[in-house]
C-alpha cells in the first residue's frame, strides 16, 4: 500500500547510495572514487583504474601485481565455450554473442553464484576480468575468420587485449604504443558512470542474488541499445551515411530537429550532462592526437567536427542543452585503430566491466534489498470472463 510516486525513466529517483563514482551534470564533473576523470585519463592505466573502482583506493605496486597475476591465472576459457561461439553465425552481432558467452560462463563456474564471503567475490571478479577480454577478442576473431588466440601472459592487461585481437598467424606481432595508450585512455573514460541503464541493470539483476556473470550478461544486453552504449556504432554509421550523402550536415541537422522524423543526432545529448560531457572533451583531443600519430586522415573526422560546430550554435540544441557525449568521437578512434564498427559497443563493455563489477560488489557488500520498483496501474478495472464463443 502507501503512496506511489511515478518517475518514468528514473529522472529524479535515486536507486541506491554509492561511493564509487561522483557525477555533477551541471558542472561537467566526473570522478572515480574521488579522482577526476581528467587526471585518471592522463596518468593512470586501465588496470589501476579497475582496481580503484572495485576496491576503493589506488593499489600499491604489490597489490596491483598480485591482482594482475590472479587475473592472468584465470584467463583460460573452457574449450566448450569455444564450441558455443562456433555455433553462432558469423553475421551475429558481437554484443549478442558476448552477452550469451558471459552468461554461459556461469554454467562452467557454478560455484560463482553462491557468493557468501569477500573471497568468493574476489574469485569471481578476477575470473571475469581474466576471461572477458578473451571472449571479446574471440568474438572479433571469429567474425574475421581468424583462429582463436589466448594472447601473451608477459604483457600488460591492455597490451594483451590488443595482441589477442590483432595477432595474425605467421606474422611477427609488434606492440604499437600509440594504440596501447589510445585504448587505455578509452577504456578508462568508459570505466564507470554511476547508475546508468546498464549499471542499474547489473545492480538490479544482482540484487536477486543471481551470480556476477549472469548480472553482467544482463548489463551487456542493456548496453547494446543505440540510446546507450550502442550509440558509438550508431554515430559512425550516421557519419558514414552523411559522407555518402555528399557531406550535407545541414540536412541531417534538420532531420534531427524535425519532431515527425525519428532520426536523432547520435552522440548528442545525455540524461545527466546538461553543460558538457567531460569525457567528450578528453576524447575529442585524443581523436586528433591518435589520428595524427597514426598518420590517418579520415574525412569522417571533418564531418564530425562540422556537425559538432553546427549543433553547438543551433538554437534547438542550445535550448535542450544537447552536447556531444563520450561516444561522439570514440568510434573515430576505434576505426583508426582498425576495430570493426560492429565491435565498438563491445569495446565500451570491455571498459565498463570494472564499473559494473564495482557496483555489483558494493550492492552485495551493503546487503541491498532486492530491486523491485512499483507502478501506477492504468488498466481495466475488474471484468468478468466471457466464454470464447460469446466474445
Ligand atoms: N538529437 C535530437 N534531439 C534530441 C537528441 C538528439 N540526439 N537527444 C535529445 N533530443 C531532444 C528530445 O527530442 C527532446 O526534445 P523535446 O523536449 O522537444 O521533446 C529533448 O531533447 C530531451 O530529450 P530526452 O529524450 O527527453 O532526454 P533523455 O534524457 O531521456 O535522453 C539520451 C538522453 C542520451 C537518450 C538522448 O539525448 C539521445 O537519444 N541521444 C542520442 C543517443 C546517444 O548518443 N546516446 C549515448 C549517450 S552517452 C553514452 C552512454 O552513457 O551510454
Amino acid at each position: 500500500g502507501g503512496y506511489i510516486t511515478l518517475d518514468s525513466g528514473y529522472k529524479n529517483t535515486g536507486s541506491c547510495e554509492s561511493a564509487v563514482t561522483f557525477l555533477d551534470g551541471e558542472k561537467g564533473i566526473l570522478r572515480y572514487r574521488g579522482y577526476t576523470i581528467e587526471e585518471l585519463a592522463e596518468k593512470a592505466d586501465f588496470l589501476e583504474v579497475a582496481y580503484l573502482l572495485i576496491f576503493g583506493d589506488l593499489p600499491k605496486k604489490e597489490q596491483l601485481d598480485k591482482f594482475h597475476e590472479d587475473i592472468k591465472r584465470n584467463s583460460l576459457v573452457d574449450e566448450d565455450i569455444h564450441k558455443i561461439l562456433d555455433a553462432f553465425p558469423k553475421a551475429a552481432h558481437p554484443m549478442g554473442v558476448l552477452s550469451s558467452l558471459t552468461s554461459a560462463l556461469t554454467a562452467f563456474n557454478p560455484g560463482s553464484v553462491d557468493v557468501t564471503s569477500e573471497q568468493d567475490m574476489y574469485n569471481s571478479v578476477v575470473r571475469i576480468l581474466g576471461k572477458f577480454p578473451v571472449l571479446v577478442a574471440w568474438t572479433m576473431r571469429k567474425k574475421s575468420g581468424l583462429p582463436l588466440d589466448y594472447g601473451d601472459k608477459s604483457l600488460g592487461y591492455v597490451e594483451n587485449i590488443l595482441k589477442m585481437m590483432f595477432k595474425v598467424p605467421n606474422e611477427e606481432y609488434t606492440q604499437n604504443p600509440i594504440l596501447v595508450n589510445a585504448l587505455d585512455k578509452l577504456l578508462i573514460l568508459h570505466a564507470d558512470h554511476e547508475q546508468n541503464c546498464s549499471t542499474s541493470t547489473v545492480r538490479i539483476t544482482g540484487s536477486s542474488h543471481a551470480g556476477l556473470f549472469a548480472s553482467l550478461s544482463a548489463g551487456i544486453s542493456a548496453l547494446w541499445g543505440p540510446l546507450h552504449g550502442g550509440a558509438n556504432q550508431a554515430v559512425l554509421e550516421m557519419l558514414e551515411a552523411i559522407k555518402e550523402d555528399g557531406g550535407d550536415t545541414k540536412k541531417y541537422m534538420a532531420k534531427a530537429k524535425d519532431k515527425n522524423d525519428p532520426f536523432r543526432l547520435m552522440g548528442f545529448g545525455h540524461r545527466v550532462y546538461k553543460n558538457f560531457d567531460p569525457r567528450a572533451r578528453i576524447i575529442k583531443k585524443a581523436a586528433d592526437e591518435v589520428l595524427g600519430d597514426l598518420g590517418v586522415e579520415d574525412p569522417i573526422l571533418d564531418i564530425a567536427k562540422g556537425l559538432e560546430k553546427e549543433a553547438l550554435e543551433d538554437q534547438y540544441f542550445v535550448d535542450r542543452k544537447l552536447y556531444p557525449n563520450v561516444d561522439f568521437y570514440s568510434g573515430i578512434i576505434y576505426r583508426a585503430m582498425g576495430i570493426p564498427t560492429e565491435m565498438f559497443t563491445v569495446m565500451f563493455a570491455l571498459g565498463r566491466l570494472p564499473g559494473w563489477i564495482a557496483q555489483w560488489r558494493e550492492m552485495r557488500l551493503r546487503k541491498e534489498p532486492i530491486g523491485r520498483p512499483r507502478q501506477l496501474y492504468i488498466g481495466e478495472t475488474e471484468r468478468s470472463f466471457e466464454p470464447i464463443s460469446e466474445r
